[in-house]
């Protein structure tokens, strides 16, 4: 096995885990939540998104959390951005310095999660990442439903590299592979990775999986295996996608470290501070996290 000794772990809990809860976390919570991520040792915490509130009400006080989050230095906290009017709300928010773009490799579901083809939001992206690369920002690309499609099924591994490599052109230092309803398995992750690495080179790739039909950790190892060495997860579990029905969570940040740290791989993560943050989030939604880890911590402890 050639496992990278060193991974970068993004937590996206903060925007893809509360984005699809239905009651609203007050603002506070959400920078409490933040912070406490940034403590555990985490380097990249997704902090929210500039989409329509209309689409995505949970996350329309990115504003305000950006405006008070104290920043721990070394720690970046980036925003998603669907088009420019996205942008201009990033830009005029405090200290934004990255943001993420994210598209499909599916048309309905491009269609139902930003309402338009993957060629015309591949448009939108150019626009919104150059202005972004113009500001000096870094730009993260995402591409949803790699692995299948909650309106289309199975997923050609072709398309998905055809995007990634027109996300890199457009100047996305990385690009995040989503397996946004949680279909995959190994032999078919591994598969598609080799496709994509044709186009874009493994070290700007980056794996975000859902644990729907519990094969996220198989996948993550998978893809270790083929060197990728950032993994996506995000803290207790969070997570789902408003529109992928039948979507749960991510793979679970938790889960994800101890993992991580029982094959020897770095990360500079805490595991003890990292289930305290799952407790945080899962107390004020009042109910357990998602993450067998987390449970086993909390039962061992009990
Ligand atoms: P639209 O309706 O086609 O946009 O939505 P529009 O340009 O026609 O504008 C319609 C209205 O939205 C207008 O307001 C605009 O001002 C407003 P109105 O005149 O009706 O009052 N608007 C905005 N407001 C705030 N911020 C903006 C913005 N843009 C327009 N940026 C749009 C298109 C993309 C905006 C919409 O579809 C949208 O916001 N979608 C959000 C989708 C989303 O956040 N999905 C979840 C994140 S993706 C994900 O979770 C997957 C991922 O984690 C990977 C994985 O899991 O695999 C990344
Ligand atoms: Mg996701």
């Amino acid at each position: 096995m050639r496992l990278p000794t060193l991974v970068r772990m993004v937590e996206v809990g903060p925007r893809d885990g509360l984005q699809n809860e239905k009651q609203v976390v007050p603002t506070a919570v959400k920078i409490a939540l933040v912070e406490r991520l940034a403590e555990s040792g985490l380097t990249v915490i997704e902090a929210g998104s500039f989409v329509s509130p209309k689409w995505v009400p949970q996350m329309a006080d990115t504003g305000e959390l950006l405006a008070v989050i104290r920043r721990k230095p070394g720690v970046r906290y980036p925003v998603l951005v669907p088009n420019l009017k996205g942008f201009e709300a990033a830009a005029a928010a405090t200290g934004v310095d990255e943001i993420a773009i994210f598209g499909a490799a599916s048309e309905s579901f491009s269609r139902r999660n930003i309402n338009c083809s993957i060629a015309e939001s591949l448009e939108r992206f150019e626009r919104v990442a150059a202005a972004a690369l113009g500001r000096g920002w870094r730009v993260r690309g995402y591409i949803s439903c790699v692995l299948g499609c909650p309106y289309e099924g199975p997923v050609e591994p072709a398309v998905v590299a055809d995007v990634a490599a027109k996300l890199l052109a457009m100047g996305c230092y990385e690009i995040s592979l989503g397996d946004t309803i949680g279909v995959g398995t190994p032999a078919r992750a591994q598969a598609m990775i080799d496709v994509v690495t044709a186009r874009v080179p493994l070290d700007r790739l980056a794996v975000h999986f859902h644990d729907t039909y519990g094969q996220a950790l198989a996948n993550i190892l998978a893809s270790l295996e083929k060197g990728v060495a950032v993994v996506d997860s995000s803290v207790a579990g969070l997570g789902g996608c408003p529109y992928a029905k039948g979507a749960t969570g991510n793979v679970a940040s938790e889960d994800v470290l101890y993992l991580l740290n029982g094959l020897g791989i770095r990360t500079g993560v805490d595991m003890d501070r990292l289930a305290a943050c799952g407790r945080f989030i899962s107390d004020f939604l009042g109910r357990a996290p998602v993450s067998r880890v987390a449970r086993a911590l909390l039962a061992r402890a009990a």
